[in-house]
């Protein structure tokens, strides 16, 4: 298992460019599943996740080649509608294959996610849905077998907003008989991306970047190419970084998928400045204490919530952090707090002391955000801070010391 080692305390200056976004790649990359033939997706960002995705599309039965950051799927020889176990369990978005396989194969045979690092993340919302499309699904040994002759067009409520519910339902849809209309359907970037891609490919889904979906069933759909958005996450965190740390200049970004982001880092004192495709974020100091919530987009992401608790740590006040989407994503709390962060921590909600340093410490990750706000904190911290378990940053963030290194960080990978 690798650490990472990291001197704080420098100041951190330069641009950063942004991979493609992990939470749009997923996704597209299990659409090509409702095609025959050979598709490309461009800005693949080389995760453990996308690796993990290939992997799937291969048991599947589909042929997979990643050269550089174009990833080619061709789809002709699927034959194999199974997700197992062994990769659901590194990675929940793996069940994005369900609505694609059952819409295409008429049947689909998916292991069942477990809980996570920070609490249970169901998946009512993905099989209620199915099964108003017509969908027999059925529970036993831990997987779940999703059948239907041809999927029937149907009205869908969503409860809650949810980006996988949303993302499935639509992929099951668009090969479905007759109208699906989708009522409070998520409008994250990731989503509106791919519905542009299914329309590419011949599906017709109205109200896209709406929360009302409207999707006339066709019969077939054609491989197309596509290159991933960039990554607000990504993005995101290294603005955070930028308040933080120094003077950093995040590009080959879409600023207006981070308009909570940059309103929030302004609310700090930051000074920020932005161009067509990059934003740069300075810190200048106190760092202001202030409080955010999470929301669905366009709010402030849930993905981001870790690493502002982190930038809170060292702000001259009190800010509260509030998370609406997870209510127990807060395993960097405990780990921040070896650290010297001080932060009280209620249900969903973490008051955060600011102080003027934190101190150098060995922690643990936990999750891929989690992860991302112990780096940034240990960047700031005085001393030596070693993160073990780095396999989960692995998961979502491409490069990630490497792009520190080249802003000037003293940050190591070493095998423990
Ligand atoms: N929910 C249900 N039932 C369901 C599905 C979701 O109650 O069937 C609830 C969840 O428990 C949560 C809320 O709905 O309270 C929203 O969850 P959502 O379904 O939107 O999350 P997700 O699709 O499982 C994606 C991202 C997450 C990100 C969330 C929220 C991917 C692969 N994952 O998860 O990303 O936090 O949306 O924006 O897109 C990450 O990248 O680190 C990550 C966890």
């Amino acid at each position: 298992m690798d650490k990472l080692v990291i001197r704080g305390n420098r100041h951190l200056t330069g641009k950063v460019s942004i991979s493609g976004a992990k939470n749009a790649v997923l996704p597209i990359m299990a659409a090509t599943l409702l095609t025959d033939g050979v598709s490309h997706i461009k800005r693949v960002p080389r995760l453990r996740d996308t690796k993990t995705m290939i992997r799937l599309l291969d048991i599947i039965g589909a042929a997979t080649d990643l050269n550089d950051d174009i990833l080619t799927i061709d789809t002709t020889t699927v034959n194999n509608p199974e997700a197992p176990y062994d990769l659901v369990k590194t990675m929940r978005a793996s069940f994005y294959v369900l609505g694609p396989l059952v819409a295409k194969f008429g049947t689909a045979r998916v292991s069942q996610p477990g809980g996570c690092a920070w609490g249970p993340r169901p998946i009512d919302l993905h099989l209620k849905g199915l099964e108003k499309l017509g969908a027999e699904v059925t529970l036993a040994g831990g997987y779940i077998t999703a059948k239907a002759d041809r999927l029937q067009g149907n009205k869908i409520n969503f409860e809650i907003s949810s980006v996988g519910a949303t993302g499935n339902i639509v992929m099951a849809a668009v090969l479905a008989e007759g109208e699906t209309v989708i009522e409070n359907a998520a409008r994250e970037p990731e989503i509106v991306q791919l519905c542009q891609f299914l329309n590419l490919m011949g599906a017709e889904i109205n109200g896209v970047g709406t929360d009302v979906l409207t999707i006339n069933g066709v019969e077939e759909l054609s491989p197309r190419d596509i290159a991933v958005i960039p990554d607000r996450i990504e993005a995101g965190t290294f603005m955070i970084a930028g308040a933080m740390l120094g003077d950093i200049t995040v590009c080959d970004i879409i600023p207006e998928h981070l308009l909570a982001v940059i309103d929030r880092l302004e609310e700090t004192g930051a000074g920020i400045s932005q161009g067509d495709d990059w934003i740069r974020v300075k810190q200048l100091e106190p760092i202001k204490p202030v409080d955010v919530t999470t929301a669905v987009y366009p709010g402030f992401p849930t993905d981001l919530q870790a690493q502002w608790v982190a930038l809170m740590g060292l702000s001259d006040g009190t800010a509260v952090v509030t998370d609406t989407i997870y209510n127990d994503r807060f395993s960097h709390i405990p780990e921040l707090s070896r650290l010297g962060a001080k932060i009280k921590l209620e249900n969903n909600v973490a008051v955060i002391y600011g102080r003027d340093e934190l101190q150098g410490a060995p922690v643990m990750s936990t999750d891929i955000r989690a992860s991302a706000s112990l780096i940034l904190a240990g960047l700031a911290a005085q001393g030596v801070t070693e993160v073990s378990r780095i396999y989960h940053i692995d998961r979502g963030y491409e490069q990630i010391e490497e792009k520190f290194r080249q802003l000037g960080a003293v940050i190591d990978r070493r095998s423990e």
